[in-house]
């Protein structure tokens, strides 16, 4: 009763800010992104009669920390965890506890969806450690109940999360495959300490905007106009308007009461630089999360000139070179 998967983060073109029902992470917008080879989630589950409660532990890259031991711990984060666990044993009609241990193999909580990667690692360990056969499509419905995002690490390559109307209609499906088109999502860490505000609590603000209706209605035309810049691998038209969709959804979280403000100096000077690139030539574009690290998003071929201007500025501590990556996944190799 033991399983393994690795999941990728992604980067959303069009973002998810906004849920329609908070407890069914029901999203008040569709959404696209694409999968990010260098940047996953591995997670063993293990379900058994022997654990008296669950057990979440996650491992950083040299050691394994233990943060919590049980529910009634205070770590929201293994909170979550156990909540989605639930998830899964109400599926199976299981009542046995689990071992969870989670690895991350990038910087986590800094703009880089590590919830994303986490919670679709963790929802097919789960389901295959119960011994439950689901759909690609049933797999998403779980994972998006984890984390709205993490619906999307599920399918390979590019990816839509339809938003729905309700639990069985709110889920994602791969549009292009990850070999469809040579893009790279170029991260550029400017902070790798955690977030102050997580996505969650983040979101929960979104109605106060006055700026929130008009970002929503705009989104269906510019999902078809993404999905038509995604068919014709169109880097012009996909940085157009993933770059507005990324100011919208800043704009919203910038005007919500209280106001959030994901951004530091080092974001602003690279938001510039990228417009300046551009008149000088380099077809880059920039994408930001819920945190100040900067997605850079541009073809396989100007890899190195993009890499080398974003390691230049001034408070750029990392960078990390994404391609489109396959979606969640079993492994053989367990890690306990
Ligand atoms: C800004 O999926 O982390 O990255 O459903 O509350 O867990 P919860 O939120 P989460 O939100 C991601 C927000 C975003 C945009 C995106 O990835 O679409």
């Amino acid at each position: 009763m033991k399983a393994t998967a690795i999941a990728p983060a992604n980067i959303a073109f069009i973002k998810y800010w906004g849920k329609a029902d908070d407890a069914l992470r029901l999203p008040l917008n569709s959404s696209i992104s694409m999968n990010l080879s260098g940047c996953v989630t591995t997670t063993t589950v293990e379900f058994s009669p022997s654990y008296r409660e669950d057990i979440v532990e996650f491992m950083d890259q040299k050691a394994l920390t233990i943060l919590s031991r049980s529910r009634e711990d205070s770590q929201s984060e293994s909170l979550r965890v156990c909540n989605h666990l639930d998830s899964v044993r109400v599926r199976a009609g299981s009542s046995w506890h689990a071992r969870v241990v989670t690895k991350n193999f990038f910087p986590k909580g800094a703009g880089i969806a590590s919830s994303a990667s986490g919670f679709a690692a963790l929802t097919v360990a789960a389901v295959e450690a119960l011994g439950l056969t689901l759909s690609e499509k049933e797999l998403t419905i779980i994972a998006r109940l984890g984390s709205g995002s993490a619906c999307r690490s599920i399918p390979d390559g590019f990816v839509e999360w339809q938003k729905g109307k309700n639990s069985q209609t709110s889920f994602a499906y791969s549009l292009y495959p990850e070999n469809h088109w040579d893009l790279l999502d170029i991260v550029v860490v400017v902070q790798k300490s955690q977030k102050k505000i997580g996505s969650t609590e983040g979101m929960d603000g979104v109605r106060t905007s006055p700026f929130l209706g008009k970002r929503i209605r705009n989104i269906p035309d510019r999902i078809k106009e993404i999905k038509h810049a995604l068919a014709h691998k169109d880097i012009e038209f996909l940085g157009a308007l993933m770059e507005e969709d990324c100011i919208n959804m800043h704009a919203v979280a910038m005007t919500q009461k209280p106001p959030i403000y994901y951004w530091n100096g080092t974001t602003m000077d690279i938001i510039r630089s990228v417009c300046d690139w551009r008149m000088q030539g380099i077809p880059a574009y920039f994408t930001i999360d819920a945190g100040p690290n900067v997605h850079l998003i541009c073809e396989a071929k100007d890899e190195k000139i993009v890499s080398k201007k974003a390691s230049k500025i001034i408070g750029v501590q990392q960078i990390i070179v994404n391609k489109p990556a396959q979606g969640a996944r079993l492994v053989e190799e367990h890690l306990f």
